[in-house]
């Protein structure tokens, strides 16, 4: 069996758990590089000390952004539109390596330490049938019924290394794309969330007193570049961490409707996705038609709920992006940010060959071309059904 695992306290309890509750001879431990920063190979170690026959360690970050970061910028995408999606979107990949990995071991079940009442289970899960319906998929923290105090002395028991995160309140998921921090104190929605639990963004108070102008450059909607730079996607993402951060804007703090049916309070931080999604949404208002831009709210906004909702791999999700593509051929151009203290004001944008604004027909000076006699008839036709409803409600009254 294949175990997806992350050095925490519930994967690591699944090692033990798998072996003697379960029965199973030879686990192997999958841990996913997404850019998380930290030590992988010192998980790695975990794993085996706690019992793994295998630990395979899978590189996945240039993956995560050009195949799922990158659409989500496309998409605009923001669940309940704030959430851009940080942790939902690493699910489907990690499920994709799992399936692989059990198809070269030749396992026949996979394993996720996910608990029954979270969204990443739903979003395991579901990649896991779509992609290896054959595969069974055994889930340890949604049966064993352990709090996390007995989960951690149940580790003990059977000689898992102590975890580290005994002292931590909260439940922290961290990628490339963002942190997202749960639990502890923030289950009170009323309560602040105290500093110390962000790790991507400065503060406001901290943020540099000057100002900040960065350009963002597209191509076919996807960024390129920052200023002058031509950057690779991961560059990219990291650049917009660091700058955004910096300034202390990207941080987010919701109550979210989860798919199992709770309200949960939510604090997220993604500095770098945040200000893309922005930027690229901006470049949008320039170079796509009002009832493309109007339709395709509709369409970005069923994608985040699907992707949020774990069905990343489903024919809805397919056909959306087939019209968000179609869409993308002219989102060319450059975005200019300011970034304040806690702010990313877009002060300017540019498309130099698929710009629709026409200043010819928006100045207000001598060189306006713009045929103000139509506007005349034009509002005739345009507010008939209305006239003719409030003349019959006068006479009505
Ligand atoms: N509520 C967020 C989501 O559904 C974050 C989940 C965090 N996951 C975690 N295992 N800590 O995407």
């Amino acid at each position: 069996m294949v175990l997806a695992y992350s050095g925490g306290v519930d994967t690591s309890v699944c090692i033990p758990y798998l072996k003697n509750e379960y029965g199973i001879s030879e686990v192997v431990t999958f841990v996913a590089d997404l850019g998380q920063g930290e030590d992988l190979e010192v998980i790695k170690q975990k794993a085996l000390k706690s019992g793994a026959s295998e630990s395979i360690i899978g590189n996945l970050v240039d993956n995560f952004v050009e195949s799922y970061a990158f659409p989500a910028i496309r998409a605009n995408a923001l669940y309940a539109e704030k959430y851009p999606l940080s942790t939902a979107l690493a699910r489907p990949l990690i499920a994709e390596k799992l399936v692989n990995i059990a198809r070269e071991i030749n396992a026949d079940a996979v394993a996720h330490g996910c608990t029954g009442k979270g969204n990443d289970q739903i979003r395991f899960d579901l990649a896991i049938n779509a992609l290896g319906p054959d595969l069974k998929i055994i889930t340890p923290a949604r049966e064993w019924n352990m709090s996390r105090e007995e989960a951690i002395l149940y580790g003990e028991k059977f000689g898992i290394p102590a975890p580290v995160s005994k002292k931590s309140p909260y439940s922290i998921d961290v990628n490339l794309l963002g942190r997202s921090i749960e639990a502890g104190l923030l289950e009170d929605p009323m309560q602040e969330p105290p500093e110390d639990i962000f790790a991507m963004t400065s503060s406001i108070a901290d943020a540099p007193n000057s100002p900040q102008d960065i350009e963002i450059v597209f191509k076919n909607g996807l960024p390129i570049g920052i200023g002058n730079e031509l950057l690779n996607p991961v560059e990219i993402i990291n650049k917009a961490n660091d700058l955004a951060g910096a300034h202390g804007f990207g941080r987010i703090d919701m109550i979210e409707d989860r798919v199992v049916g709770i309200k949960s309070r939510e604090i997220y931080e993604s500095p770098g996705l945040l200000l893309l999604i922005k930027a690229h949404q901006e470049l949008e208002t320039i170079t796509l038609n009002p009832d493309v831009i109007d339709f395709k709210g509709i369409v970005q906004k069923k994608w985040a709920q699907l992707v949020y909702q774990g069905f990343w791999f489903g024919p809805l999700k397919e056909a959306l992006e087939a019209f968000i593509s179609s869409t993308q051929t002219s989102v060319n151009g450059r975005v200019k940010i300011r970034l304040h203290k806690g702010n990313a004001i877009v002060i300017g944008r540019l498309s130099e060959n698929n710009s629709l604004y026409r200043e010819d027909l928006a100045t207000y000076s001598q060189d306006d071309i713009f045929n103000h006699k139509q506007a005349e008839g034009f509002i005739y036709m345009w507010g008939m059904s209305n006239k003719i409803w409030a003349e019959l409600n006068s006479k009505n009254k």
